[in-house]
């Protein structure tokens, strides 16, 4: 019963799409049975960038929550959480803020990146540039062996593992150094074959209805070549295929279509029809399974408070050990 740990957030920004769910949740899922896995709404980092509006953040961590479950997160095997529920993740990363030089959260690739790709926000506050800080008090305050993330997060495990190492060199070892565990899946583009992103209103949502996806599907970007059915198509870097191969789950059907489309011998239409079946087969159990937890009142909260409660009894000890190390312990 020594399962090693493994932890792992998610802003609350919004609706979880299929991006997250490829991305992410089913990564979680498979985690389960091999790790004790922590999986909690990192309300305080979607306040790093969303301080000016933060009234839609906890209808959001309910509604991801939920989400998370549907897609077959077992909150009796893991233990979901709200960082803000639990504030000794906050002492921590004043703490570790003692040994942080300015230059490191500086150099982090991510920082400069979503500066600009955020460009309507103002992120020249502090509570910014210490994102991935609080994301290392995350993790190492749970002794997490590991970190599902995307490689756009590895920088970040990066700066964790550098922190946790400055820290022992001064106060002795406490924490465990963490390291990402890669989610496999590639990265899938949006509708339009943008960047996926909530913003371009390019996803499809895991709580979209099935006509919703049909529609989506309908508008989605393909080869911009391909004015008629005969003509031949461009498969690769195609975001219709890009989605068969990621949800169509009948490998035939999709090797079929792609030698058809390549030869100009089937029409978009067709193509799109089976990919928004796909996609409609997978979510249904998903959209049943949240109909389900949602038509329980008070459920997820009831989850989020339990769950909080168990990861803050860990939290603490940790802080014990690490207060004793500072020699902060009165
Ligand atoms: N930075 C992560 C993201 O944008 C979210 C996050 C916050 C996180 N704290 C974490 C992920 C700790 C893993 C571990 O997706």
């Amino acid at each position: 019963m020594s399962k090693k740990r493994v932890v792992s957030g998610m802003r609350p920004t919004g609706r979880l799409h299929l991006g997250h769910l490829v991305g992410a949740l089913q990564n979680w899922v498979a985690l389960e049975r091999e790790y004790d896995c922590y999986y909690f709404v990192a309300d305080w980092h979607a306040l790093t960038s969303h301080y000016a509006s933060t009234e839609s953040i906890t209808a959001d961590a309910f509604d991801n929550a939920a989400d998370w479950i549907a897609a077959g997160i077992d909150p009796e095997k893991s233990t979901l959480f709200v960082q803000s529920m639990v504030p000794e993740h906050a002492e921590l990363y004043l703490l570790l803020q003692m040994v942080t030089p300015i230059s490191w959260l500086e150099r982090v690739p991510t920082y400069k990146e979503q500066i600009e790709q955020m460009a309507d926000k103002d992120l020249s506050n502090l509570g910014f540039l210490g994102y991935p800080l609080l994301q290392a008090a995350d993790v190492i305050i749970y002794d997490a062996h590991y970190v599902p993330v995307g490689d756009d997060q590895v920088p970040h495990l990066e700066l964790s593992r550098e922190v946790v190492r400055r820290f022992h060199n001064f106060y002795g070892d406490v924490f465990v150094e963490p390291q990402p565990l890669l989610t496999p899946t590639p990265r899938l583009p949006g509708l339009d074959n943008r960047k996926m992103s909530k913003s371009y209103g390019n996803t499809i949502d895991l709580a979209d209805t099935s006509a919703d996806v049909v529609k989506k599907v309908r508008q989605m970007y393909t080869d911009p070549k391909r004015v008629r059915a005969d003509i031949p198509g461009t498969v690769e870097g195609n975001p219709v295929f890009s989605y068969h191969d990621a949800f169509n789950l009948n490998q035939a059907e999709v090797e079929e279509l792609k030698q058809r489309y390549r030869s100009g011998t089937v029409g978009d239409v067709e193509v799109k029809t089976k990919l928004a079946a796909a996609i409609n087969a997978m979510l249904e159990p998903m959209r049943e399974r949240r109909a389900q937890v949602l038509a329980r009142p008070g459920y997820v909260r009831e989850v989020l408070v339990e769950g909080s409660r168990k990861a803050r009894v860990v939290a603490q000890d940790t802080m014990a050990r690490v207060r004793a190390a500072v020699h902060l312990d009165y």
